[in-house]
């Protein structure tokens, strides 16, 4: 009997920038039963804009769901046994929707659209307030990345969300709360709720508090009508609706994708921090319930609150925007290689001499510079100048970015990191994680256990169940790869210096 063998089964929504999935989890066993992906296509109407169809995320959410639900069938396996749901998402991106007809007042604007930047500077009154003005409120500081700018922009520039707002039928989520609310039921009731790790990308919520800020509010001019409840990340919030085959199971988690990933990873531990490569890469530390203010252009954030009545865990974060896209970006606008998984043996075939730098700065540049005018740069070419080349200056932006972030967290915690873990789908890269070890100059640990964001998310919903499976004693015994570093300090100091100064061309372009 399949339910004696995997235990209770959790599922998680995994609903990434660039696609979103549906997973199943043993709680037996904790390993992946089955899952289906489809990919979530982009928008770009002008030069650095980032949109996505609400609509077409939701379809897909859904058919992921009903797919795997068949899947399982396949494999002789009751989907009755799914006994919650976790979701987690891509965070800071905006949908603003009418809930008497459940349709989108715009498409959802995307994490790292830059459209704000001239928000950004009304929100600064044009330099008279420091970029880090809100983050004794926060923890952020003002940038185009963040969901309250973004509602700011659609609040000014769309008529339909304007005539919304003011006659009261307007509501604002990130896409964990777009979700939630339509596969609770929509307009015939659905919840309009977020948890404390989404909501602490808004810029709109007190990171002392937890609750949604007046003040911060006011800065922004947002009616607070239209903001979801706040709640804790594992906790049963209702059901879902007739929409799906899973039609009864409750959700009961809601985590961002990068804290997901950290409880995934289990750093449940106060000085335990992972690296995260997607579309972008994010590292974040745990601080326990303290909530640090970086003085180095990090972020305060909350890690997890793993129950209503619990406390809640906080990180600091470094968010950098751009990683497995760039790479994405050689291949579709270049050309430089045919598919991304060619990346690391090109990289390792580019000889020694034409040494390339790359800041790819397409959303300006995250931490911990906070610099929306920074532009892309690549220098160092020569005539020797190969595909390969850009490919390896590509990989080595990830791991010099991570470096930055990482100088940043020694200078705001008072000592370096031993280790760095590790997740996201760049990390299958061998070469990559090699020289993440290299010009990081600490251990790099992959887990076996790839999946370490939805299994976040799996955690949560499953705690909230009361279905405990993944104790810390358990994950420890899951088998690693450790990559050490090999090359020689001052190798690894020449590159770096070189790298800030590919870093100093990027901020210095508009100058
Ligand atoms: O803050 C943006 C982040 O949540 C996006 O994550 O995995 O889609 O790059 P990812």
């Amino acid at each position: 009997d399949t339910r004696i063998k995997y235990g209770p089964l959790i599922g998680s929504i995994d609903e990434g920038t660039s696609s979103t999935r549906f997973l199943v989890f043993a709680s037996k066993t904790a390993e992946v039963l089955t899952y289906h992906q489809l990919p979530i296509p982009s928008i770009v109407p002008k030069e650095g804009w980032f949109e996505q169809d609400p609509m077409m995320i939701l379809e897909a959410v859904k058919e992921t769901i009903d797919v795997t639900c068949d899947n399982l069938i396949k494999l002789n396996i009751n989907y009755e046994d799914i006994v919650a749901i976790g979701i987690t998402n891509q965070r800071e991106t905006t949908i603003l929707w009418d809930p008497t007809t459940g349709k989108p007042l715009y498409n959802a604007i995307v994490w790292m659209d830059v459209r704000t930047s001239s928000t950004v500077d009304d929100i600064l009154e044009n330099g008279k307030h420091p970029q880090d003005f809100l983050q004794c409120l926060c923890g952020l500081p003002v940038s185009t990345y963040f969901s309250a700018l973004k509602i700011r922009w659609l609040m000014d520039n769309v008529q339909g969300v304007k005539e919304a707002i003011e006659q009261g039928r307007c509501l604002f989520g990130n896409v964990d709360t777009w979700l939630v609310w339509n596969l609770t039921g929509g307009v015939q009731g659905g919840l309009h709720i977020t948890d404390v790790t989404n909501a602490s990308r808004t810029m709109l919520m007190n990171i002392d508090t937890l609750k949604w800020d007046p003040n911060l509010c006011k800065v922004f001019n947002i009616p607070m009508n239209i903001l979801p409840q706040i709640r804790s990340s594992s906790e049963i919030y209702g059901y879902i609706f007739d929409v799906t085959k899973l039609s009864g199971v409750p959700i009961a988690g809601i985590l961002g994708d990068q804290q997901a990933a950290l409880v995934g990873q289990m750093s449940f531990e106060m000085g335990q921090a992972k690296s995260t490569y997607g579309t972008g890469c994010f590292i974040l530390y745990n601080t326990g319930t303290l909530t640090v203010r970086s003085t180095h252009g990090l972020l305060t954030t909350v890690a997890y609150q793993l129950g209503p009545d619990k406390k809640a865990v906080y990180a600091l974060e470094g968010s950098v925007a751009i990683a497995g896209i760039s790479i994405k970006w050689l291949r579709d606008n270049l050309n430089v290689l045919n598919d991304v998984s060619e990346s690391a043996e090109m990289a390792q075939a580019a000889n020694e001499h034409g040494e390339v730098y790359f800041v790819p700065a397409f959303s300006g540049l995250y931490a911990p510079y906070w610099r929306k005018d920074a532009r892309s740069v690549i220098c160092g070419l020569t005539e020797e100048t190969k595909p390969g080349h850009l490919v390896k200056a590509a990989l080595e932006a990830v791991c010099f970015q991570v470096r930055d972030v990482l100088e940043a967290m020694t200078l705001d915690c008072g000592h370096p990191l031993t280790k760095l873990l590790v997740d996201g789908g760049m990390t299958v890269n061998d070469y990559l994680m090699q020289m993440q070890a290299d010009y990081c100059g600490i251990p790099v640990v992959r887990p076996m256990m790839a999946e370490t964001t939805s299994l976040g998310a799996a955690i949560a919903a499953g705690n909230a169940k009361g279905v405990e499976v993944w104790d810390i004693e358990s994950m420890e015994a899951v088998p690693c790869d450790t990559f050490v570093p090999v090359i020689k300090e001052d190798a690894r100091d020449v590159k770096y210096s070189r790298w800030k100064m590919a870093i100093k061309r990027s901020l210095g372009w508009v100058e």
